[in-house]
């Protein structure tokens, strides 16, 4: 699917613009807190009906607003005509409440419309994937799943795996009797069964990309993804460690092992990244990880958003990322940010569009 048009009203600090996007590239540049990553957000939010940063509706709104809306036009990746999804969003500050349409039927399931719209976005911060706990990182192996095996199937997993979690945390809080986790217990085993074998369905096929993207990016050989189920694998059966770590979890009150504490790790060797490496290499090493999405989801034709795209990056690595989204990502549309126009120098020209953002106003400028 791509993005064909978006019209926003009153989100963040853009008042009202009206939109229409290159099928490839689309490059907004501008000066600090002009508005490129509100815009950002606002694509983000149109697909997903959330923030990709998890910040609350009402921040979104305009601060001298009660409304905002969104409009957005979809066409299929092989059919530029014909719109496939019209997306209207309407918030109402006051009344609390988000309308939300796709083609004038309201959205019933939030799923449907997502996954219909693979979006890989890469925002500054999103460096703790690296530096921080694993919560972050298991939302991203979590997508990537999402999309690329039986959506459907693996959401209900999730819920379900969550739902368990809840329930058994209750009981090891209140110390219960061993006989009430029989079936908690039970149940647990087979969601956790089932997840990882979807997972690691998953990451066999993702670490190859990984491998060929990372070559063409010139990163380390050494570099691996390492996948941590969430129990430990030389220990035995997941269901022998459940029970071998059951006094340590009524201590602690909560489940320590499962699922829910999956993993997905970047390593160079068998040595965690985060501590050694620096800004640019990380961020070098998630583009690696946003290119391999891209690839596997290539026949969904997903969408590729990079903020402040150059920074943290020397000529080199530039180069390197301009040449790769030219010779191998030729079918994704791609929007990205930076604060000066000269960033379009890296395109062939007739490949892209080109917005000048300033105070919340966006002109097209090519
Ligand atoms: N709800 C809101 N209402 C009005 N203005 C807002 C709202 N939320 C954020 N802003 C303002 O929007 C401005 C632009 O923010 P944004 O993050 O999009 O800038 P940017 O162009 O990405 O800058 P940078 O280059 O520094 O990343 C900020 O000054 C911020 O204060
Ligand atoms: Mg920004």
């Amino acid at each position: 699917m791509k993005i064909n048009s978006l019209n926003i009203y009153n989100f963040r600090n853009i008042k009202n613009t009206s939109l229409e996007f290159h099928s490839k590239i689309n490059c907004f540049y501008g000066n600090n807190a002009s508005g490129k990553t509100n815009l950002l957000e606002a694509i983000y939010y149109s697909t997903h009906l959330k923030s990709f940063k998890d910040i609350k509706i009402s921040k979104l709104i305009n601060i001298e607003s009660d409304v905002f809306a969104l409009l957005m036009k979809t066409y299929s990746a092989d059919n530029d005509r014909e719109c496939v999804n019209e997306i209207k969003l309407k918030y109402s500050k006051s009344a609390k409440s988000l309308k939300a349409n796709c083609n004038h039927q309201k959205i019933e399931k939030v799923s449907s419309i997502v996954r219909q719209y693979p979006i890989l976005f890469l925002y500054p911060e999103l460096i703790k994937l690296i530096d921080l706990g694993p919560s972050q990182r298991r939302k991203f192996l979590d997508f990537g799943v999402f999309h690329v095996e039986h959506s459907d199937n693996y959401s209900v997993l999730i819920k379900k795996l969550n739902y368990i979690v809840k329930n058994r945390n209750t009981l090891l809080k209140k110390k219960s009797k061993t006989n009430e986790f029989d079936y908690w217990n039970e149940v647990f085993i087979d969601v956790c069964g089932e997840i990882n074998r979807v997972r690691l369905r998953y990451i066999e096929i993702l670490s190859k990309v990984f491998g060929e993207i990372s070559k063409s990016l010139q990163l380390s050989d050494n570099i691996i993804l390492e996948y941590y189920p969430g129990w430990n694998i030389k220990g035995g059966s997941f269901e022998e460690q459940l029970y071998q770590n059951h006094k340590r979890d009524l201590i602690n009150g909560y489940s320590s092992i499962g699922s829910h504490r999956a993993d997905l790790r970047i390593k160079d060797d068998s040595n965690a990244i985060d501590q050694t490496y620096s800004r640019g290499q990380k961020k070098m090493f998630l583009l690696c990880l946003m290119f391999s999405h891209l690839k596997l989801l290539e026949n969904k034709s997903p969408i590729l958003i990079i903020d402040d795209v150059r920074s943290e990056l020397d000529k080199k690595n530039i180069k390197i990322i301009f040449d790769l989204i030219k010779n191998k990502f030729n079918n994704s549309q791609i929007f990205i940010t930076d604060v000066d126009e000269s960033v379009v120098s890296e395109i062939e020209e007739g490949d892209y569009s080109m917005f000048h953002v300033e105070h919340g106003k966006i002109i097209k400028k090519l």
